[in-house]
């Protein structure tokens, strides 16, 4: 499998989102990130139900899947994401990640994920106290912390994030996850050296990247800033 120890973790990881990708021209922007100095893709599941927003699913994955040569990080912004969790690891999915807001069992729904032999993440919403995954910290892989509301790229980053970070940090070391905290919505080269800072692990960045003018440029600066 791939690095998934903190311990071995050298650099953040970089995880380009590919909702700010050319969605006609896919087989381009994956062959980019393939060639980057990026870690992992990130995949953004929307249902138009548990957010204001449609994207892609299950055989669009597949078709990524296909020619991507890096791990595939699927975010899941749907209700009921428990009812596709072997569909999503057949699609190809290495990291499967669901909403604290979407799912009632959440402790079940983890598991599920880890004994289909992905790793398994939680996702907060950025009103969501990290003192609701004092129960469930030992047994996620990730937590992604959302620094937008979900369900839109291009969004202004939400500064309450970084202490979010450091509250989420304190927790683990409590509890003693080894859990890897991941960062989503408008992260870029302004605000990327203070999230690590504060303790992220992995950067997820959609506009800032395919956006951009030099897309492995932008990569290589996100990852050694
Ligand atoms: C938003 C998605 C993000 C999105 C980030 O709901 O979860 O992954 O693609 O895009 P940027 O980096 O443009 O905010
Ligand atoms: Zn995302």
């Amino acid at each position: 499998m791939f690095n998934f120890d903190k311990n071995k973790i050298m650099n953040h990881l970089i995880a380009p989102s590919l909702l700010s990708a050319d969605f006609g021209n896919l087989r381009h922007d994956i062959e980019i990130v393939n060639k980057s100095e990026a870690d992992w893709f990130h995949l953004d599941v929307m249902d138009g139900v548990f957010v204001p927003n449609i994207s892609f699913g299950i055989p669009v994955i597949s078709a990524i899947k296909r020619d991507a040569k890096k791990p595939l990080d699927v975010h899941l912004m749907i209700v009921h994401p428990e009812r596709y969790i072997r569909d999503f690891k057949k699609a190809g999915a290495d990291i499967l990640s669901v909403h604290y807001e979407a799912v009632t069992h959440l402790d079940r729904t983890i598991h599920a994920i880890k004994q289909e032999g992905m790793k398994a993440g939680v996702v907060l919403n950025p009103h969501t106290s990290i003192m609701l995954l004092e129960n469930i910290i030992t047994e996620v892989d990730l937590v992604l912390i959302m620094s937008v509301n979900p369900g839109f790229g291009g969004q202004a980053f939400i500064e309450n994030s970084y202490a979010k970070i450091q509250q989420l940090k304190e927790l683990m070391i409590k509890k003693g996850s080894k859990a890897l905290i991941e960062v989503d919505g408008g992260v870029n080269l302004n605000n990327a050296p203070k999230l690590v800072k504060s303790g992220a692990d992995v950067l997820v960045a959609g506009n800032a990247v395919f956006k951009s003018n030099d897309v492995l440029k932008t990569i290589h600066s996100l990852k050694n800033y």
